[in-house]
């Protein structure tokens, strides 16, 4: 048997989206996690600008939520939720019904498990109420809900999807064919509120969401994964729009980024179109083993109480502010053709190599990943103006240099 010193255990870890052949795909090690900075193995310290792809809320490591997990992975690490719950996993789902407005919340693991989770229930949900015609999915242009066959199929980005069609089902394009709205087979639309962040933060026009609300019929299935837990400057997303979506997928920030954890919350309609006697067969058939994992749920129960203890949502609007300020001087750069922002999701298109800027910014203590073009900031909520004011400086200071 291999000792633990005789296994090089990062040759073996296979990376997300990351060519394992390139030089620099392990050069990259992350040692530590304290606020917004990571250190990395060499003790190089990091603005962390992505919120680790857009979990991070409150910080790193923040001490309300490590104490919040050992306390309960010393009392209970895991018990199934098929046909059973736990207290933090019953008071987590409470609380979500309270903050959104829906009445039920079903559990699941990362985002895309959630989005799977949620077009599963609009499929049941309308064979339940007699009506096993709609079967079709509506997205928006651009959207993006996932990694797994069914969040690729209502996902509109041909990088992520083309080499997996064997997978996938036909969804239709919505911004493509309006009418779509109208038809009697659709199921449900399943969208981003305002911002599309793996298509570059794309900002959406408010117009188009008027469209969806307009439409009769369809389940709206309001993906929050990348926006909810005060992104965008509100709680949800949604809020800003006027939206009563029937499904919310919850995701990435839920657990204050420590955990994976995902939840789809449900109005009464369709969660008691699902109820019966046990020989009905009515039940939702899907689910997953981790399902309201307790210590994953009393981590997400620490990141409510912080977004009331420390003022998350004031601090936030406290940062739009100062990122016009910093950003309006960026617009103006020569190489700087886009500045799209919602509150904290930032995205700045450079007429340049993004990934050369971005290893720059890297080596000058500022971590970002770029989507083609586009430099994301991403700040985790508790971010300084001073601490993005110095990300905004390195790159115009990059960009000085490449211009
Ligand atoms: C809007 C949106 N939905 C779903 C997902 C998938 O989430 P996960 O990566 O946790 O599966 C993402 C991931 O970036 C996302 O941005």
């Amino acid at each position: 048997m291999l000792t633990p010193a005789a296994v090089d255990v990062r040759s073996r870890h296979w990376l997300p989206f990351t060519q394992m052949g390139a030089s620099d795909a392990r050069s990259r090690t992350f040692v530590r996690g304290r606020g917004t900075t990571l250190v990395d193995a060499g003790g190089h310290e990091v603005f962390d600008a992505i919120s680790s792809v857009w979990t991070t809320i409150h910080g790193h490591s923040h001490p309300r939520i490590v104490e919040a997990i050992a306390r309960q992975a010393g009392v209970l690490d895991h018990a199934t939720a098929l046909g059973a719950t736990n207290p933090p996993a019953d008071e987590l789902a409470a609380r979500l019904c309270a903050l959104t407005g829906l009445d039920a919340a079903f559990f699941a693991s990362d985002g895309a498990s959630a989005i799977e989770a949620a077009l599963k229930m609009a499929l049941q949900y309308w064979q339940l109420c007699g009506e096993s015609k709609r079967v079709t999915f509506v997205h928006l242009r651009d959207s993006y809900h996932g990694d797994t066959a069914g969040a690729m199929s209502v996902s509109d980005i041909t990088a992520f999807r083309a080499r997996f069609t064997a997978l996938t089902f036909e969804a239709l394009c919505y911004d493509d064919v309006r009418e779509v709205l109208g038809r009697a087979d659709v199921a449900a639309i399943v969208f981003e509120p305002r911002v599309q962040a793996a298509a570059g933060m794309r900002l959406v026009a408010p117009q188009r969401y008027a469209e969806m609300r307009a439409a009769r019929g369809p389940l709206l299935i309001a993906d929050e994964i990348a926006t909810g837990f005060g992104r965008t400057g509100a709680m949800f997303a949604y809020e800003q729009l006027g939206l009563a979506p029937d499904l919310v997928c919850l995701g990435k920030g839920i657990s204050g980024g420590a955990l994976a954890l995902s939840a789809v919350l449900a109005t009464r309609r369709v969660y008691d179109a699902f109820l019966g006697t046990p020989e009905s067969n009515r039940q939702f058939l899907h689910g997953h083993s981790y399902a309201g994992n307790p210590i994953a749920c009393a981590a997400a129960l620490a990141s409510l109480d912080i977004f009331t203890s420390e003022g998350t949502l004031a601090h936030v609007a406290r940062l739009d502010a100062v990122l016009d300020e910093l950003l309006t001087p960026l617009r103006r750069h020569p190489l700087v053709t886009d500045v799209r922002r919602a509150g904290l999701m930032a995205g700045i298109d450079i007429a340049a190599e993004a990934w050369p800027v971005a290893n720059e910014l890297y080596a000058r203590g500022q971590f970002t990943r770029p989507i083609g073009r586009t430099i994301q900031l991403v700040p985790p909520l508790c971010s300084t103006p001073a601490e993005i004011a110095a990300f905004v400086a390195a790159l115009a200071d990059i960009l000085d240099g490449v211009a």
